[in-house]
């Protein structure tokens, strides 16, 4: 029996190497916009794993005319399926039935997902999404996520299986480099070095604005013929930079800003999930006919 694999003994040795080698990474030098971004991540982390998720993954959930999809939660990089903690209760209660994983989990470093190349996550989450279809019984899903999905809809087996596809602050265009650097630092594995950077979070460059990742995700079309699309950014995004960076340009799109609704909405990338707002224009777009006002009093009238 073995005990640690080879991948991870070279993960581990990779970190080490950094955190001796590279100043940078042992005591990285932050922004003030990083360093905001880097204390909200370890709460956001900690905070979703103490709270659990329940009413998730229920296959005994019945579907209505109302609400005849599964709808599927795909978290942000680093994040996990437990960052749903804030908008599944409520969407249970508006009778979703709500499906979430975790994907992208590498080298077996612990906590943080998303950090595998992004065509495999695509794959995981096209595993997940045909087994609850099958047990569910049906033939499309809802998605409310990042891009990961296009990718699944494009390049793998997902098309025709979306009806609607919601983004919050999805990394549609790609980020600038610097939003990558914020990321890297916040969870100490920041490199400039891509091939170093690679071997612990391949997604990270993938995600830059000039990658052929990005070139492929949106060759022919930031959109998927036939699906309904929406997207949320938020003015305060360090990740996905700049913020409008997250909306699609295609026509027939619908495109948000947070703070056009409510103006002090201070959530950046991560914490979107956290968001009342946000929830409540989610909402708004699954199912427009029961649509209300999303805006700074939403939190309390939901
Ligand atoms: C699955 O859905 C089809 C078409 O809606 C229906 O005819 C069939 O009875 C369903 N099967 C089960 C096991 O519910």
């Amino acid at each position: 029996m073995r005990f640690i694999s080879f991948k991870t003994l070279l993960a581990l040795l990779v970190c080490f190497l950094i955190t001796i080698l590279n100043p940078v990474a042992a005591a990285p030098v932050l922004s003030p916009d990083e360093a905001r971004f880097a204390a909200a991540l370890p709460n956001h982390v900690t905070g979703l794993h103490k709270r659990g998720l329940t009413g998730v993954n229920d296959f005994n959930c019945k579907l209505t005319a109302a609400h005849p999809r599964p709808l599927i939660l795909v978290h942000a990089t680093l994040l996990t399926a437990e960052s749903w903690w804030s908008f599944t209760p409520k969407l249970r209660e508006r009778g979703y039935c709500v499906f979430a994983l975790t994907y992208g989990r590498y080298n077996s470093i612990p906590i943080f997902g998303g950090l595998a190349p992004i065509e495999q996550s695509a794959q995981e989450l096209g595993t997940f999404v045909n087994d609850v279809m099958a047990r569910m019984n049906v033939t499309q899903v809802d998605y409310v996520g990042g891009i990961l999905g296009r990718y699944w809809m494009k390049y793998l087996d997902g098309a025709g299986k979306v009806n609607r596809m919601v983004g919050i602050a999805p990394i549609t265009h790609g980020t600038t480099l610097s939003g990558i650097v914020t990321f890297g630092k916040a969870v100490g594995l920041f490199n400039p070095v891509q091939s170093i950077s690679d071997a612990i979070a391949p997604s990270f460059y993938q995600m830059v604005n000039t990658s052929p990742f990005i070139a492929k995700l949106n060759q022919g079309g930031d959109s998927i013929p036939g699906v309904i699309h929406s997207n949320i950014a938020t003015k305060y995004d360090e990740v996905v930079t700049p913020y409008s960076t997250a909306w699609q340009t295609s026509s027939g799109v619908t495109n948000a800003l947070l703070q056009d609704l409510c103006g002090i909405s201070f959530n950046e990338h991560l914490t979107m999930v956290n968001s009342k707002v946000v929830l409540q224009w989610v909402l708004n777009q699954l199912d427009p006919s029961t649509a209300k006002t999303a805006n700074c009093f939403s939190r309390f009238f939901m």
